[in-house]
């Protein structure tokens, strides 16, 4: 495991980056001006709830790093449950973490999935790099459009595995917009496509988090048949709001995350 924030963080971002073009042009109009650092407030993890791979696993490359467990979130609909994390540090990203309830779903992707966790060695979870090392399996392409038609999230983790489904820019620290909607604006203007499942923004000051994101860019993956173009990472803005007892909101909502999860829907 990584004995270094943002040495971990830093390896993150070039893995997404490859995979997320769009994510540097975005940075780079939002730094524009005075090369201003841009500040995360969360990435986001995905995995199964199979032990040898499930959120705890994830997790623990973070705790290890003095993140504490803050919130959990279910998604029925969806079959997820998540967990978000947060550094006493807090100018380190948020760390949202969600597992795929695998036995809720049919015998055939229940096999699928079972199938591809059976391909990751033991000790690979353990692993510096395992939040980044992508797929340890192979699947064909006619198993990931099974998968699709029963879980977006299913097939997008049989092709891209383990790494940040997505970074995510705090509005509250951006020096020349304080407004997502202003942010929202720039990037329609620039030509960025914006996920708008449940509104181009989700929540609100009234839920103290409001979210946008764009869709994902589309990227070739190699399966075991064929190549095929699909969805791979997408970038999120985010502005926190302050509670009633004046601190900023650190807590994700549940209503808005579901939205968000659609960002990686085949368009
Ligand atoms: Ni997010």
């Amino acid at each position: 495991m990584h004995n270094d924030i943002d040495t971990l963080f830093a390896n993150l971002w070039q893995d997404y980056l490859h995979i997320t073009p769009s994510a540097e042009k975005v940075h780079k109009l939002l730094a524009q001006e005075k090369g201003d650092a841009i500040i995360n407030d969360h990435i986001a993890l995905r995995t199964f709830n199979i032990d040898k791979v499930n959120l705890d696993k994830l997790a623990a490359h973070f705790l290890a790093l003095g993140y504490q467990e803050k919130g959990q979130y279910d998604f029925e609909q969806k079959k997820l449950r998540a967990k978000h994390f947060e550094h006493p540090d807090d100018t380190n990203p948020k760390v949202f973490i969600s597992e795929l309830l695998v036995e809720e779903f049919s015998p055939a992707l229940q096999a699928l999935v079972t199938n591809m966790v059976k391909q990751v060695a033991d000790d690979a979870v353990l692993a510096d790099n395992f939040l980044y090392s992508g797929t340890h399996w192979q699947v064909s392409s006619e198993d990931y459009a099974l998968l699709l038609e029963e879980s977006e999230y299913a097939a997008w983790m049989s092709a891209w595995g383990y790494r940040a489904n997505h970074f995510t820019v705090s509005v509250n620290y951006l020096k020349d917009y304080s407004e997502l909607a202003d942010v929202n604006s720039l990037l329609k203007d620039h030509g960025f496509v914006l996920n708008t499942s449940g509104g181009e923004i989700k929540g609100g000051a009234d839920v103290c988090l409001a979210q946008s994101s764009t869709m994902a860019d589309k990227m070739p993956v190699q399966f075991s048949d064929k190549q095929l173009e699909i969805p791979s990472c997408f970038y999120e803005f985010a502005q926190r709001y302050k509670m009633a007892d004046g601190q900023l909101y650190t807590g994700f909502v549940a209503a808005s995350a579901d939205k968000i999860f659609e960002s990686t829907n085949v368009m």
